[in-house]
């Protein structure tokens, strides 16, 4: 599997936001997590259309943005995250008795937007089972979203072990309270890809912190 790592834009200084864009282009990261909250899913506001666009802009060409949409109605913003540059655009399954996955998933991949779907830390692996066949990654939350900053929840790694037994080509992800020994519990789990917002932006050097990350899943990977 390929490892990827996304620094999480949430952990930045804003008050310097460009150069912080750019410090991630030029960590060696894979792409750059973009977080969406809307007051309603998650009790917190972050993110805008306007923010993708300026990731977009200040990214080189090619730079995958990975936006990560914790808002009760996606259907409603899923499409001014893709005009805005994003490559992926993940939503969340706790919304899948009102919204139409399938449908919006399918949208998103007709326009060339990967599709995420992303489970909270309570919902099952077999919320998402249905779906898997219109995704493109599964993001498992290791935190209650909201928030950068909090702690892993290890309660998580069974579930991811369960969708990786189920889907052994998939793209699964990791969200919260990621550092260096919680990315190698994910990746043992079966997780290959790995968010990461407070642990990297406090690096000094935050390329050795990548590239120190991605050797550290990828030991484990390369041991299983
Ligand atoms: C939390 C967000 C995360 C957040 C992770 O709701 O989805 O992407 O930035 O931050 P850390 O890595 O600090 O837990
Ligand atoms: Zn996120």
């Amino acid at each position: 599997m390929k490892i990827s790592i996304l620094p999480s834009l949430l952990s930045a200084d804003l008050g310097r936001l460009g150069a912080e864009i750019g410090r991630v282009a030029a960590s060696g990261a894979d792409a750059l997590h973009l977080d969406v909250m809307d007051g309603h899913f998650v009790p917190n506001l972050s993110f805008s259309p306007a923010t993708a666009a300026l990731c977009r802009k200040v990214l080189p060409e090619g730079f995958a943005l990975n936006t990560h949409l914790m808002m009760t109605n996606p259907e409603a913003y899923a499409e001014r995250f893709a005009q805005a540059g994003s490559t992926t655009v993940q939503f969340h399954l706790e919304l899948r008795e009102r919204l139409n996955v399938r449908a919006l998933a399918a949208a998103l991949q007709a326009r060339g937007v990967r599709v995420g779907l992303a489970l909270n830390p309570e919902t099952p692996a077999e919320a998402a089972y249905p779906f898997l066949p219109c995704a493109d990654e599964v993001l498992c939350m290791t935190v209650h979203p909201g928030y950068g900053g909090q702690a892993f929840i290890a309660d998580v790694l069974p579930k991811i072990a369960a969708l990786r037994e189920r889907a052994p080509a998939l793209d699964i992800m990791v969200d919260g309270g990621i550092n260096r020994e919680t990315a190698a519990l994910a990746a043992r789990a079966g997780a290959n890809a790995f968010v990461a917002g407070s642990y990297l932006f406090a690096q000094a050097d935050m390329a050795a912190a990548v590239a120190d990350l991605r050797a550290v899943c990828a030991a484990v990977w390369g041991r299983a």
